[in-house]
């Protein structure tokens, strides 16, 4: 079932959402080598406490922190721990989560540590781009199979495999919600896209193959041929005019 939003309630997702982007943009600033995932986790969940929410990662179906941090061949659900040290060329892909007012923020970046190879920045702006070209398609009268194609064009245009055991979803009082968003699929198929649906369009592409596989911890979703993997996130709201991104990635670029 399909919950579209009011514009208050949509200003509520936007609270929570602008909050995700200060957050990853403050990891952001603490993103270099020698630094652990764990102390990333933490700084995230201090950051979220101190501004009056909670985090929505933590908890849920028994996730054991409050960001996903994925490095390299990982591509998402990665799990913080004091044990990943990183080191400069990684790329960190950081999912973060809010709840606050009865609404939750859900939004990702992937972020360069240090001087990163030319084909793995490529990787990171071509994720990045696929996501601008499924936002696009966001608007009331598409439908979901028209923000998958785009992204999916876009991604494979350049060799990369678009991963196809998670997707996006729709955002509101749960993080999760319906219609799921595929990063792959056909224009013209799918869910009707209404005003006052709030979505999350999240690319995760590989610089290989497509295939995943999950790590033995329950969680991390690596790469099967261990090349590595970007995931951004953004949430959107269907409104009157077009798309309305509720994350603010410009937050993030002015901090790194
Ligand atoms: N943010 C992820 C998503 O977009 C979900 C995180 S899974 C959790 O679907 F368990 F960590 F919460
Ligand atoms: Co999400």
């Amino acid at each position: 079932m399909i919950f579209l939003k009011t514009d208050e309630e949509i200003e509520l997702l936007r609270e929570n959402n602008i909050l995700v982007s200060k957050t990853l943009a403050e990891v952001g600033r603490h993103i270099r080598p020698g630094v652990t995932t764990k102390e990333l986790d933490r700084i995230a969940e201090d950051f979220i406490r101190s501004h009056g929410a909670v985090p929505a990662f933590l908890g849920y179906q028994g996730y054991p922190a409050s960001l996903c941090i994925s490095v390299n061949e990982h591509v998402v659900h990665g799990i913080p721990s004091d044990k990943i040290v990183l080191k400069e060329g990684d790329i960190v892909s950081v999912d973060c989560g809010t709840f606050m007012k009865g609404f939750v923020g859900d939004s990702a970046y992937t972020f360069a540590v240090g001087e990163v190879a030319e084909e793995v920045r490529q990787l990171m702006e071509v994720t990045k781009e696929a996501l601008y070209k499924g936002t696009a398609q966001a608007k009331a009268g598409n439908r979901v199979g028209d923000i998958s194609a785009a992204v999916q064009e876009y991604a494979e245009k350049f060799g990369h495999g678009v991963v196809r055991e998670l997707e996006g979803h729709g955002l509101g009082r749960k993080m999760h919600e319906d219609p799921g968003v595929p990063n792959y699929g056909a224009r013209g198929r799918g869910p009707l896209l209404k005003e006052g649906m709030v979505i999350c369009i999240e690319p995760m592409i590989n610089m290989g193959n497509k295939s995943v596989v999950f790590e033995e911890d329950g969680w991390t979703v690596r790469t099967r041929d261990r090349k590595p993997s970007a995931h951004y996130e953004f949430a959107v709201a269907i409104r009157k005019n077009g798309p309305d991104v509720l994350t603010d990635f410009s937050i993030i670029e002015q901090a790194i």
